[in-house]
C-alpha cells in the first residue's frame, strides 16, 4: 500500500466508530470511557452469552479474550462480513457519510503531477517572454523596438516591468514552442492544455504559439506561481487581450491579477482596491497605490470575494466608468455583502478607467478621491438618481429605487445597520421611514418568494408553470432579456413551445419594448394572457427573474444528478474500471450538490 493510501485509510479510521457498527448486531456493555465489552462476532456464531471481546472505540481496535480474534473495523468487515478491502471502505463511507469517492483513484497524484508540469511550462514561458522583450542585437539595440516603444508610450517604467514580470511574445509562429521542445520532460499535450500553444486547424499534429506579437502580463497567484498570461495585442489585432485558457491551473473567476505584488500592502492598509484591467493595476502600482488588484473583465465573482477575504474585509471598488462598470459594481456589492465584507466605491469623472485617470492626476488627487469614497448604499442611490433632483424623479421610479435596496439589505446581519440604512434611504427619497420599514419587513416575512404570489402556494415545484412564467416575465419586462440570456441557456427549458418563445425573445434588439416582445411571440392567445398578467409581473421583476433562474437551474441540476445516480447503480462494481467509473460519478454528484447549494444561497446570480 502506498503512503497516500495509508494516510487516507488512517483518516477514514479516525472518522468511523466500530462500536456503533457492533451495536447493530451484538450485545454491547459500556465499561467507561471509550472501552466496551462486546459479544464476540467470531466464535459461537456471534451468539455467545457472556460477551468476551474487549473494544476500544477511540483506538478502533478489538480483541476477543476467548477466541483470540483481533483487529480493526476493516479486519472485522473482511473477516466477518467477507468484504473485499475496497468494498469495506465504500461501505464505511456510506455507513458514516464520509466521502470516499477519491479513495482509490490515482487521479489525485496524477493531478498533482499535471499541475507541476503546467507550472513548469508557465515558469519557462514567463522567463522566455521577459527575456524576449529585452533582447538586443549586436549593436545593443532592442530587437523588438516597437514593443519597447509601446511600453514607453504607456509610461511603464523598467522597475514596474520587472516587478510584474512583463514580457513579449515575439512576432513569430513558433518561437516559444521550439524553445519548450528542448526542455526535458515537458509533454506537448501539457503545453497545449495550459494554453501556450495551439494546434493548427489545417494540419493535425502541427502546433503554433498561442500568443504572437503581444505584450505579456503574467498572472501570478499569492503563492508566486505563474498560473496564466494576459496578452495584449500591439498591432491592433483582436481580441485586445488574449488570456490563458481555463485549466486546473488557471481559473478566471478566482484570479485577482496583481495579488502577488499587492498582498502585503492590502494587509497593511487593511483594504483592497479592486479595478478592472491589467493596466489599471500596473498604473496604480506605479503611482504608489499598492493595494490594487484586477478581476480581469467585469464580473467580481463569489470566488474573487472569497480570495479577498483572506486578506481584508474592506473592499474599495474602482471599476470602469461605463455602463458595464456600473453593473459590475452592483454585482460586486451584492456578492461582498453576502459574506459580510464592507464595500465602498470610488467615483472618478472624466476618465474611463484608473489608468486613464492617472494620465492627468497625481497620487495626492487619488488620495483625496479615496477619502471621499461612498459607502455602497450611498453609491447605489447616487447612481440611480443620476444627478437629478428628487423632484424630477417620478414616484414610480422612487418606489423602485426604494425596492432595489431589499436585495442588498437582506444580506446584512445586523438589524441596527439595516435600520440605519433604511433611515438614510427614507430621508434621501423623502419617504416616510415607518412605511419603508413596514414594506421591507413584509417582504422579508413573506419569504421574499415573489413567485409564490403568482403561482399560488404550490410548494412542490411545478417547473412547467415556472417555465411559462419566464416568458410572461420577459415579455412584460424586455429589459431583463439580456440578463436572462446570460443565465438561462434555451436547452434548460423543457417545454418545446416555451423554448421556442424564449428563443424568439432572445432575438429582439436590446432596447425592445413590451409591444415588440408581444409581436415577436406572434401568438394572440398567449399575448392576451400575458396582457392580463401584466401588473403581476411588473413588480420586483428582477427578483422574480433571479428566482426563476434558481428554479430552472436547480431543476437541471436535479435531473443531471438523478441520471448519474441511476447510472452508478446500473454499472457493475466488479472490475477496477467499473469501480473507478462509480467513483467518478460519486464525485460528479458531489459537485452537483455543491452547485445546487450555491445556487440556493443566491450565489451565481
Ligand atoms: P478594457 O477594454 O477596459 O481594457 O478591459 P483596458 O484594461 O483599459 O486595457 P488597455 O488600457 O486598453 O490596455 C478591461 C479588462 O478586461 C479584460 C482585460 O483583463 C482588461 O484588462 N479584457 C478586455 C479581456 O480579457 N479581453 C479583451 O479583449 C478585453
Ligand atoms: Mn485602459
Amino acid at each position: 500500500m502506498d503512503n497516500v493510501l495509508i494516510e487516507k485509510l488512517n483518516l477514514l479510521l479516525k472518522q468511523v466508530s466500530i462500536i456503533s457498527l457492533f451495536k447493530d448486531h451484538y450485545k454491547v456493555l459500556h465499561r467507561g470511557g471509550s472501552k466496551y465489552t462486546v459479544q464476540c462476532p467470531f466464535h459461537k456464531d456471534g451468539n455467545e452469552t457472556n460477551p468476551s471481546m474487549s473494544v476500544d472505540d477511540d483506538l478502533g481496535l478489538y480483541k476477543c479474550f476467548a477466541c483470540g480474534a483481533s483487529g480493526n473495523i476493516i479486519t472485522y468487515l473482511r473477516e466477518k462480513e467477507g468484504m473485499a478491502f475496497k468494498d469495506a471502505v465504500l461501505y464505511l463511507g456510506r455507513r458514516f457519510s464520509i466521502d470516499t469517492s477519491g479513495f482509490f483513484t490515482k487521479k489525485v497524484s496524477h493531478r498533482d503531477m499535471l499541475y507541476a508540469q503546467m507550472k513548469k511550462i508557465n515558469d519557462f514561458s514567463c522567463l522566455f517572454f521577459a527575456k524576449t522583450l529585452l533582447s538586443k542585437n549586436k549593436n545593443r539595440e532592442y530587437i523588438y523596438s516597437n514593443a519597447v516603444e509601446y511600453l514607453k508610450k504607456r509610461k511603464i517604467p523598467f522597475s514596474v516591468l520587472k516587478e510584474f514580470k512583463i514580457g513579449l511574445a515575439p512576432p513569430k509562429w513558433d518561437a516559444l514552442f521550439n524553445s519548450l521542445k528542448n526542455v526535458k520532460d515537458i509533454e506537448i499535450k501539457n503545453m497545449f492544455d495550459v494554453g501556450v500553444i495551439r494546434e493548427s486547424r489545417k494540419a493535425q499534429g502541427k502546433y503554433f504559439d498561442n500568443f504572437i506579437n503581444r505584450i505579456i502580463f503574467p498572472i501570478i497567484n499569492e503563492r508566486d506561481e505563474v498560473i496564466g498570461f494576459g496578452a495584449r495585442s500591439i498591432d491592433g489585432s483582436e481580441p485586445k487581450y488574449l488570456n490563458s485558457k481555463e485549466s486546473i491551473l488557471f481559473k478566471k473567476k478566482h484570479v485577482l491579477y496583481g495579488i502577488n505584488v499587492a498582498r502585503t500592502s492590502i494587509m497593511k492598509l487593511d483594504r483592497i482596491l479592486v479595478v478592472e484591467g491589467y493596466m489599471d493595476v500596473i498604473t496604480c502600482h506605479k503611482m504608489g497605490v499598492t493595494n490594487a488588484v484586477a478581476t480581469l473583465g467585469t464580473a467580481t465573482t463569489d470566488e474573487h470575494i472569497t480570495e479577498i477575504k483572506k486578506y481584508t474585509s474592506n473592499i474599495v471598488l474602482a471599476l470602469d466608468n461605463d455602463e458595464a462598470g456600473v453593473r459590475a459594481t452592483k454585482n460586486a456589492i451584492y456578492n461582498a455583502l453576502k459574506v459580510s465584507a464592507k464595500v465602498y466605491i470610488i467615483g472618478f469623472e472624466g476618465a474611463k478607467d484608473l489608468d486613464e485617470y492617472f494620465s492627468s492626476k497625481t497620487k495626492e488627487d487619488f488620495d483625496l478621491l479615496e477619502e471621499k469614497k461612498l459607502v455602497w448604499y450611498e453609491w447605489l442611490l447616487m447612481t440611480s438618481l443620476e444627478g437629478r433632483l428628487l423632484n424630477d424623479v417620478k414616484i414610480e421610479e422612487r418606489l423602485s429605487m426604494a425596492n432595489m435596496f431589499h436585495r442588498y439589505l437582506s444580506c446584512l446581519e445586523s438589524n441596527t445597520e439595516k435600520d440605519l440604512i433604511l433611515g438614510y434611504i427614507a430621508d434621501k427619497l423623502n419617504i416616510e421611514y415607518n412605511s419603508l420599514k413596514k414594506d421591507y419587513q413584509y417582504k422579508i416575512t413573506n419569504g421574499g418568494n415573489k413567485l409564490s404570489k403568482i403561482e399560488g402556494k404550490n410548494k412542490k415545484d411545478d417547473y412547467r408553470k415556472y417555465e411559462n412564467s419566464i416568458i410572461y416575465l420577459l415579455t412584460i419586462n424586455p429589459w431583463l432579456i439580456p440578463t436572462a440570456e446570460k443565465e438561462i441557456s434555451p436547452d434548460l427549458l423543457k417545454k418545446d413551445i416555451v423554448r421556442e418563445f424564449y428563443i424568439r425573445l432572445l432575438t429582439l434588439p436590446s432596447n425592445a419594448d413590451f409591444y415588440q416582445a408581444l409581436n415577436v411571440l406572434a401568438n394572440e392567445n398567449v399575448s392576451n394572457r400575458i396582457k392580463s398578467k401584466s401588473d403581476l409581473y411588473k413588480e420586483d421583476a428582477l427578483d422574480k427573474l433571479n428566482e426563476l433562474i434558481v428554479k430552472i437551474k436547480g431543476d437541471d441540476i436535479d435531473n443531471k444528478r438523478d441520471t448519474l445516480k441511476k447510472e452508478s447503480i446500473a454499472s457493475p462494481l466488479k472490475s477496477d474500471e467499473g469501480f473507478e467509473a462509480i467513483c467518478d460519478k460519486a464525485r460528479e454528484i458531489h459537485l452537483l450538490n455543491k452547485q445546487k447549494e450555491k445556487l440556493y444561497q443566491g450565489k451565481n446570480l
